[in-house]
């Protein structure tokens, strides 16, 4: 009897000194367990004269039964101390201050893109768009490149050596446009073009948004008149606009357009070209369906990196795709 109070007392102060779960279970083990002082205490029982073994009988059960109630209790306890520990390790400070917040842009070149967009809009142009991998026809050919002719070296063109190449300008989509249905048209062209030529005024890729428009009566004049009122609006300024002589072979006559630029922002000043353009050729027309005795038309190129460069006196080309954010935030 003596042994089993004892072995109760040192029971139930172990496991009250136990100060994890595992040492817990580790003490179930050790008086409960198959093996244990508790279940060897019991197991003596019938070797017992029988009264001897009654009264020792419930002495022991009352002892297991005191421990697992004493073992439960400490497994409840060390669970909400765990519990709480977790809860203040995982504490979040909500009154901490916030990290900001980075605002982004539009990129110069996105903005100026965007601005030529929404005056040709207001205008009444349709916004055209076609795939920047071509190929020899529709860069070439039905533009009226005949098949050697030098002005197809000037383009520096990416092949890819299977009759595909990169579009070396924006003129393709009037291709695609007039192909594809019946005139008059008028719309514009936005994105991206690609030369092998890089220094300091080119990058092998750049953006230009072309123009056409085709209809009866198209004259010159109206090419002029739409052109210079585009400038205006663009550079929220009135400026000098001067038509030059130039030759593409998709237009007859053509001319390149340039600005009159003043000084004083560090930029250039004087005459600035901008722009290709002139009255669509009547073989391009023809190549199209397009009956050239019915229907005449004006065609524009220009190059959007040039006029961005303008508007928001940037005086190196190259800093437009450099990704230097000191210079990109500048914009926002
Ligand atoms: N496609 C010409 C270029 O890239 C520009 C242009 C377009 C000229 C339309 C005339 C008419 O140089």
């Amino acid at each position: 009897m003596d042994t089993v109070t004892d072995l109760q007392t040192r029971a139930l102060a172990e496991i009250s000194a136990s100060d994890s779960l595992q040492q817990l279970d580790e003490l179930r083990v050790r008086y409960l367990g198959k093996k244990g002082e508790i279940t060897a205490q019991l197991k003596s029982l019938g070797s017992m004269e029988p009264d001897q073994r009654r009264s020792f009988g419930q002495a022991v059960n009352a002892v297991r039964d005191a421990l697992n109630q004493a073992i439960n209790a400490r497994r409840k306890a060390l669970e909400t101390e765990a519990l709480e520990q977790k809860l203040l390790s995982e504490k979040v400070d909500v009154t901490l201050p916030g990290r900001g917040e980075q605002r982004g842009g539009l990129h110069p070149v996105t903005m100026a893109m965007e601005r030529a967009i929404s005056i040709f809009t207001r205008l009444g142009f349709d916004v055209a768009t076609g795939p920047e991998v071509e190929d020899d026809h529709y860069n070439f050919e039905s533009l009226n490149f005949p098949p050697h002719h030098p002005a197809r070296a000037m383009h520096d063109t990416f092949y890819f050596g299977d009759g595909r190449l990169l579009r070396t300008h924006t003129s393709p989509v009037q291709i695609r446009v007039m192909e594809k249905s019946d005139p008059p048209y008028r719309i514009i062209a936005p994105g991206k073009v690609y030369r092998s030529d890089s220094d300091q005024t080119h990058t092998p890729m750049f953006h230009q948004v072309e123009g056409l428009l085709v209809g009866r009566n198209v004259s010159m004049a109206d090419l002029k008149g739409v052109l210079h009122t585009f400038v205006n609006a663009f550079f929220e300024r009135s400026l000098a606009v001067r038509f030059r002589p130039s030759y593409f072979p998709f237009t007859e006559p053509s001319a390149e357009v340039d600005i009159g630029w003043e000084k004083g922002d560090g930029s250039e000043s004087g005459w600035l070209e901008i722009l290709g353009c002139g009255m669509v050729h009547p073989n391009v027309l023809r190549g199209c369906g397009v009956d050239p005795e019915e229907f005449t038309g004006y065609a524009f190129g220009m190059g959007v990196e040039r006029m961005a460069m303008l508007r928001y006196g940037v005086t190196d080309l190259r800093q437009f795709f450099e990704n230097d954010l000191e210079f990109l935030r500048q914009f926002h």
